[in-house]
Formats: C-alpha cells, structure tokens, sequence
C-alpha cells in the first residue's frame, strides 16, 4: 500500500470514529426548535452509529461540522498547523459553517443523517415521510425529499461549493430525478455558509490530450445540458439562497420560480474580471426581470448585490433575517407543498411555455460565445492570477 493511501485510511478510520462518536457535552432545552427537539437530535445521532455503508469523508466531516456548530456554536478553536491533517481538515470543516444557528446546524445535522439513513433504505431520524431518492448516492450533493420537497444541497462547503464537472452531471441527473419523484416542489440549495461560489476554476486547469479546444468544447457541451435541465424542470423549484452566490449558480436564478434569501447573502457574476461571458440564459432573463442597465451592472462590470438589492431588482423573492431563515422558509415551503401538484405542475409549465423556446435559443448562443471565450487568453490569464493569489497566501 502506498503512503498516500496508508494516510488515507487511517484519515478514514479516525474521522469515522471521531464523527460517531462525539466527545463533547452538551445542553439542550425540551422544546422544539425549528421543529428538531432534543429527541430527534439524540435519535439521530444513534442513528447515525447503525449507517452500514461509510458515507465518505466529504460528509463525515460534514457530520462534525454540524455536530460541532450544534452544540458548541461557530468555531472559536484556534487553526491547527499544517501537517496535523486530520484537526485541520475537521477545523476546516467546521470554520466553513460561519455563522450559522446553532438551531439551524441541528437542523441541517438531523436532515443529513435522516437521508443517509433514508438512502439506506431505513426510516429516516426525524421524518417517517422522508424517503431514499431511489437509493441514488451522490458524491458532491445531498439529496432527500421530505415533506413532498426534494431537496438538493451542494455539498462541497470546504469549497464554498464550488461547482466541478463531476457536480454539474450529478446536478443534471438529480434534477432528473425529482422531475420524475413523487414531490411536489424542488429546493436548491447550500450547505455551510456559502451557496455556492460558482463554476470550480480548476475545471479548466484540467486540459485534455486533445488540448484547450477540446476542453472547450466538452465544457460548452456540459454547459448546455446543465442549464437545460434548468429550462426543462416540470415543476416548482426554489432556490434557498444560505449565503452568498457567485457566477452560475446566479446566472440561473432567473429561471427558479421562487428565489428565497437570508440577508447576509450576495449575487455576483464576475465575468468579465475573469474574461468570460453570462451563461444560465441570464443575457435574457436578467434584462427581462431588472431593466438592461441594472443587468450591465451585474453582467458587465460585475456588480455585486446584496440580498436586499436583489431583491429591489426582483431577482430574489423574498429576504429572511439570517436568524430565522430556516425557520420561515421551511414552513412556507411544507405549506406550498401542500398544494394540489397537477395544479402546481401544469402552471409552471404553462408559465414557461412563453418562453421556452427563447430561452434554449439563449443558452445555445451563450454557449457558444463562451466556447470561444475559455480558449482566449483574457480567460486563461483571469484564472491563473486566481490560483496565483491563492498559492501566496
Ligand atoms: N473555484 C475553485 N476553488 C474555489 C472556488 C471556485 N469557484 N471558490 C472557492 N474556492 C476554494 C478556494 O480556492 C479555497 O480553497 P483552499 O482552501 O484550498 O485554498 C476554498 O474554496 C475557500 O475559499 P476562500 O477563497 O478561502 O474563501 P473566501 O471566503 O475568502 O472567498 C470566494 C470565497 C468565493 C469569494 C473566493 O473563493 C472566490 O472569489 N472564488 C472564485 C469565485 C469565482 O470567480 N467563481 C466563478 C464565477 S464565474
């Protein structure tokens, strides 16, 4: 066995160990917060300790995270040194929950037990309604509907979710999967304190035999299929904005139905700071929904919004106070789902019928503009100075 893969395991095995087994002690009151009681936390950390299959590190550490936020509140524990790999991957872990509630990371940790356990195949720790998404594990999202709403959260928090080409296909195939599920309402969102930072830019650091081009190429064609499934949805889907936006997982906003967003969060499209072009069909949606020269400001000189402005903007629906987002959100969304789904279905569809066509139209000329543009030296000068300042800090 080499090294690498010696460290891995071991890495495997004390993080396993560590994240069932929590060390530290904690106090809870009798009442239900945000619907998760003290018994539904206990019955999911027990739950936890019968998971047969290893979930993987990613969310292992996602679990201590959560754990840790839970019961301990925002990481205050100073930054563990470089080699100690193992205390600075789960301080990491950990750091990236910001500021979130401690009734929120309990929340999120009894939700992420129930669906690996649902995955599983068992009944889930809070919800006897929850169930496995076909048995279908993803390796960069969480996906578990409950309630009649399928959720799916990015889950790559030490990376503020950053997309890689690997997620936009699990993306794709999830989506294609609640199109298909028995819910009634979709949910998008985040996990940690990011939403999402937007396209991972070490997809283009990873240059194929066949050179830029190809890589061009395949990205484009990625692209397109991505937000298709945007574009194709049959059903009501909700973004659930946790914290700030950056790039495509903006640009696509104009396409959800409902955009809900706590008001610690921002929208930026960076793109001609990174030599690039607008995708997700926002050259169209974003005009349509805040005049051309608010649009510019995003989509030219990559203004940044705050919830609030977003919201003035009508790109956002709504803006919670951070300290009860959860809260409202989720019963707002538990009652919408209640709705008779044909009804729901049949409308989005009719909504998005006007403009269908229009907007697959959109995403091929905005593919193929930003086809040519990640083969221009503008953008491959954009992303080395990313990874430039990086590598000095
Ligand atoms: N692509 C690749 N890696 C990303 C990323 C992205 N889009 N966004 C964040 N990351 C990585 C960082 O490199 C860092 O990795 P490291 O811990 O190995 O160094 C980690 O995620 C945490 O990000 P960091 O920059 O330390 O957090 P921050 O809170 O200071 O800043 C952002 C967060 C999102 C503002 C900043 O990372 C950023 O500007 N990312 C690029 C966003 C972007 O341009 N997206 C494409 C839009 S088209």
């Amino acid at each position: 066995m080499t090294f690498a893969a010696q460290i891995s395991l071991i890495f495997t095995r004390r993080l396993w160990r560590l994240s069932s087994v929590p060390t530290v002690s904690f106090h809870f009151t009798k009442t239900s917060m945000m619907g998760v009681t003290q018994e539904d936390f206990e019955k999911a950390k027990s739950k936890l300790s019968s998971l047969k299959k290893d979930p993987g590190n990613d969310v292992k550490l996602k679990i201590y995270a959560l754990f840790k936020q839970a019961t301990h509140g925002p990481c205050d524990t100073p930054k563990p040194g470089m080699l100690d790999f193992i205390n600075k991957a789960k301080w990491d872990s950990w750091k990236s929950l910001g500021s979130i509630t401690q009734e929120s990371a309990r929340q999120e940790y009894c939700d992420l037990i129930g669906s690996l356990v649902a995955a599983e195949g068992g009944s889930a720790a809070q919800a006897p309604a929850q169930s496995a998404t076909n048995g279908r594990t993803y390796d960069s999202l969480l996906v578990s509907t409950q309630d009649d709403i399928t959720t799916i959260t990015l889950n790559r928090p030490a990376k503020k979710n950053a997309i890689t080409t690997q997620m936009y296909e699990e993306i794709i195939e999830a989506l294609q999967q609640a199109a298909q599920d028995s819910s009634v309402v979709t949910v998008f969102t985040g996990a940690g304190d990011f939403y999402c930072s937007g396209n991972d830019l070490s997809n283009f650091t990873k240059i194929p035999e066949g050179g830029l081009e190809q890589m061009a190429k395949a990205g484009g064609e990625l692209l397109r299929k991505y937000v298709r499934a945007f574009i194709d949805f049959p059903k009501p889907l909700v973004a659930v904005v946790n914290g700030p936006a950056v790039g495509i997982s903006v640009t696509v906003m104009g396409m959800f139905d409902l955009v809900y967003a706590t008001e610690s969060a921002t929208f930026h499209t960076p793109f001609s700071q990174l030599g690039q072009s607008p995708e997700g069909c926002s050259s169209y949606t974003f005009p349509r929904i805040m005049g051309n020269s608010k649009a510019n400001e995003m989509l030219l000189f990559n203004k940044k919004l705050t919830a609030f402005q977003a919201c003035q903007l009508g790109l956002v629906t709504e803006v919670f106070p951070d300290s009860s987002f959860h809260t409202e959100v989720w019963s707002r969304l538990k009652n919408y789902a209640k709705l008779p789904p044909n009804s729901l279905a049949l409308s989005k569809q009719l909504i998005r019928s006007m403009e269908k066509e229009r907007l697959h139209a959109v995403n091929d000329a905005e593919v193929e503009r930003l086809t040519e543009r990640w083969t221009s030296e503008e953008c491959f000068n954009a992303v080395m100075s990313f990874f430039q300042a990086k590598s000095k800090l």
